[in-house]
């Protein structure tokens, strides 16, 4: 790239817009001068407007930058999209509207027929439905979107599996305490306990899945005709969910043929070198007790999905675990690497 694209940060004060800064630093395409927020923050100095709640101090390089609103006019073209869901699909539609393209991490807009609920590995192709959402709503500017955090870490896990016919899948997280953002959990409720209830999540992670893994067909994206059920647990763990998955795959393939699906999985972001591309996406942990939050969630990144102990389920066909960084490969990360895969596809043109 001969100049790094300009993009901006929607809500970069909070907690997904801090990650969004720190997965930014030092990007090879992309150069950070933008952070909007709301008008509580509007007119201070990043450092002075976000309280850093990630390692170390506020970086340098956006230290100074003076936080604006979240009003499309000095924004670069390229914005990615952390506000809060109570404005996010107002804010997110303005800049849409008046050609930003927004790349965002809200729940808003993810289940829209006309918006892409992107996984680069899973579907590139649902980038088809950018025209379409341009043409039906009028406007020059787009909106894509990434999954709910657990939902990509249950997708990445699946999607090897899929040319073998996933017909049913039972999955059950024990998801991250930074998933719920700051000051998020009171440390009363989860310190030495498990919490069997994340509000709307097994819901999104039903729906989400069954978009994802689903096939475009010209007009619009067909979920895929599986059945999902989610079971949502938080657990006392601060980064990485966990999701242990059965599912019944209508090919009725070995376990053998499984290995094989996981071990050679990659796809278009491996093929086109993006640079957030983990080298493999999904990793096969052969050892039986891998793989775990802690030994494993910052691995390649945090880009990378950890798979392990496949094994036969009596009720359904196999079982098996799945572990992903929840604010890397399900937020800040994810999104970052969709608009990697976005100007590779001549989307920012
Ligand atoms: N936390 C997670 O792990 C996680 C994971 C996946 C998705 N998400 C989604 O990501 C989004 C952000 O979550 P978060 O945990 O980062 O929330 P957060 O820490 O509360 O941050 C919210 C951000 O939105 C801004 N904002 C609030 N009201 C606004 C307004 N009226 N106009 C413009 N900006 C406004 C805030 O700005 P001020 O600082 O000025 O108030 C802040 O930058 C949410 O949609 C959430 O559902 C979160």
């Amino acid at each position: 790239m001969e100049r790094k694209i300009q993009v901006g940060i929607l809500g970069g004060t909070g907690m997904v817009g801090q990650h969004f800064v720190k997965f930014l630093q030092n990007h090879p395409w992309f150069d950070l001068t933008w952070l909007g927020a709301s008008d509580r923050s509007a007119g201070k100095k990043y450092r002075e407007a976000a309280q850093w709640h990630l390692g170390g101090d506020t970086p340098a390089s956006v230290a100074d930058i003076v936080v604006d609103e979240c009003k499309p006019g000095n924004a670069p073209q390229l914005v990615f999209s952390a506000t809060d869901a109570s404005v996010a699909t107002e804010i997110e539609q303005a800049f849409a509207q008046a050609g930003h393209v927004v790349v965002s991490n809200s729940r808003n807009h993810r289940m829209d027929p006309d918006v892409p609920l992107l996984v680069p590995e899973i579907n590139p192709d649902h980038l088809k439905l950018v025209p379409i959402q341009q043409r039906m709503r009028g406007w020059k500017g787009q909106i894509v979107t990434n999954p709910n955090c657990s939902t990509v870490v249950l997708t990445m896990g699946l999607a090897p599996l899929k040319p073998f016919g996933i017909t049913k899948v039972i999955a059950t997280t024990m998801q991250a305490i930074s998933g719920a953002g700051y000051p998020g959990v009171p440390s009363m409720d989860i310190t030495g306990n498990v919490i069997p209830f994340i509000g709307g999540e097994e819901e999104k992670m039903q729906r989400e899945t069954q978009k994802i893994l689903g096939e475009f067909q010209g007009d619009g994206v067909r979920d895929l005709a599986a059945k999902v059920s989610a079971h949502c647990n938080r657990v006392p763990v601060v980064d990485g969910h966990t999701v242990t998955i059965s599912v019944e795959l209508s090919a009725k393939p070995s376990e053998a043929d499984l290995m094989q699906a996981f071990s050679a999985y990659t796809s278009v972001p491996q093929e086109r070198r993006l640079p957030s591309a983990p080298p493999m996406p999904v990793i096969y942990m052969l050892q039986a007790n891998r793989p775990q939050p802690r030994k494993d969630v910052e691995r390649e990144r945090g880009m990378a999905v950890f798979v392990g102990r496949l094994r036969s389920c009596p009720v359904l066909d196999f079982k098996f675990v799945a572990m992903g960084h929840n604010t890397v490969r399900g937020a800040a990360g994810a999104a970052v690497l969709n608009a990697e895969l976005m100007v590779t596809e001549g989307l920012l043109d």
